[in-house]
């Protein structure tokens, strides 16, 4: 294990004012975001989608790295640039999404258990030779009526655990994503309370499994009420619990923790990783590794054709974003755009 190469790639990862676009939408996932255009589901619309994305100029400076999905990782842009190729050629860090997807738990009604490790050793082989550099694993820990189970929490840290030994082995930053959804009607001092638990059994299955620390990046939820909660907590509230649930869990060897934006606005999302930097320097960088919240306008503004108004709008969320990322952002310089 070439621990200096994987502590650069994740410093790298997380280096001031940039985040990464989570683009790995699987064939399912990105149906839906289609659906919702009104644009078919077909490979040559999924490439153009994706080539209007990693087009955009200057996005580069705000974006460290891309997420991509396994199909992306092997085709190539519209000018017939590999699209791992056309990111590097930008300093921007081709990485994969290896998990396939979040199952049913065995033995649980309501649970779910992220699959995805089975010959994953010889995949890794394959997406290093294709450019990746880091790779993502996504758990799903679920909040409801007696959930989740300490069942749920660790059959998913070990395999996360599993996953980033794997990937360190084979010189590839895995970012460490235990995701408890923020769909249900719960408080946040329930969010606050699971992400704890999720955290402490995650770190230490880590531990056990001789992760190194200096070589991973964290993929955590904020701490935040749920959806249908009908009380909200203020944005300053949500920064300080999220930082506040990190600092007693995540160990300061970690170089960076990047946020999933888990279905908040777009400008929530930003909103709130500018207030946790607003606070002061934390012992770990803390940006953005968004999905939605980065591509939802994008999406709209191309509709399946106008890949300028998509750029635009990317280009401004990436921006937002990467001044977030410093602490720096404002609701006038939203406006602006
Ligand atoms: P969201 O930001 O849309 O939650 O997606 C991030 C991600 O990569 C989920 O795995």
């Amino acid at each position: 294990m070439n621990e200096k190469v994987l502590n650069a790639t994740a410093l790298a990862m997380v280096a001031d004012g940039r985040g990464l676009l989570a683009a790995d939408e699987s064939t399912g996932t990105i149906g839906k975001r289609f659906d919702s255009i009104k644009v078919e589901n077909t490979e040559a619309n999924r490439r153009a989608y994706r080539d209007m994305l990693f087009t955009t100029a200057g996005f580069e400076k705000h974006t460290s790295g891309v997420i991509l999905y396994e199909e992306t990782l092997f085709q190539s842009a519209l000018d017939g640039t590999p699209f791992a190729k056309l990111l590097a050629s930008k300093d921007v860090i081709p990485g994969i999404k290896v998990d396939t997807g979040a199952k049913p738990l065995p033995g649980s009604t309501s649970e779910m258990i992220t699959e995805g490790l089975d010959g994953l050793r010889e995949r890794l082989v394959k997406f290093h030779q294709a450019g990746a550099r880091f790779a993502k694993w996504r758990a799903v820990i679920t909040i409801g009526d007696g959930i989740p189970s300490d069942y749920c929490i660790h059959t998913n840290a070990h395999a996360l655990a599993r996953y980033a030994m794997l990937c360190q082995e084979a010189g590839i930053v895995p970012i460490v994503e235990p995701e408890v959804l923020m769909d249900a009607d719960n408080s946040l001092e329930v969010c606050e309370s699971v992400t704890d638990r999720t955290l402490e059994a995650v770190f230490h299955e880590l531990y056990q499994q001789r992760v190194l620390l200096e070589g991973m990046i964290l993929k955590p939820n904020m701490v935040i009420a749920g959806k249908k909660c009908s009380v909200q907590a203020d944005r300053k509230t949500v920064a300080a619990a999220t930082l506040r649930t990190l600092k007693r869990r995540v160990p300061s060897a970690v170089p960076g923790i990047a946020f999933l934006s888990g279905g908040q606005s777009d400008v929530d999302a930003t909103a709130h990783l500018d207030e946790m930097n607003k606070l002061g320097p934390s012992t770990w960088k803390l940006t953005f590794s968004y999905g939605r919240a980065l591509q939802a306008a994008a999406l709209k503004a191309w509709g399946g054709t106008d890949a300028d108004a998509g750029r635009k709008a990317h280009l401004h969320r990436a921006r937002m974003n990467g001044l977030a990322a410093m602490g720096q952002w404002s609701a006038e310089l939203e406006k602006a755009a």
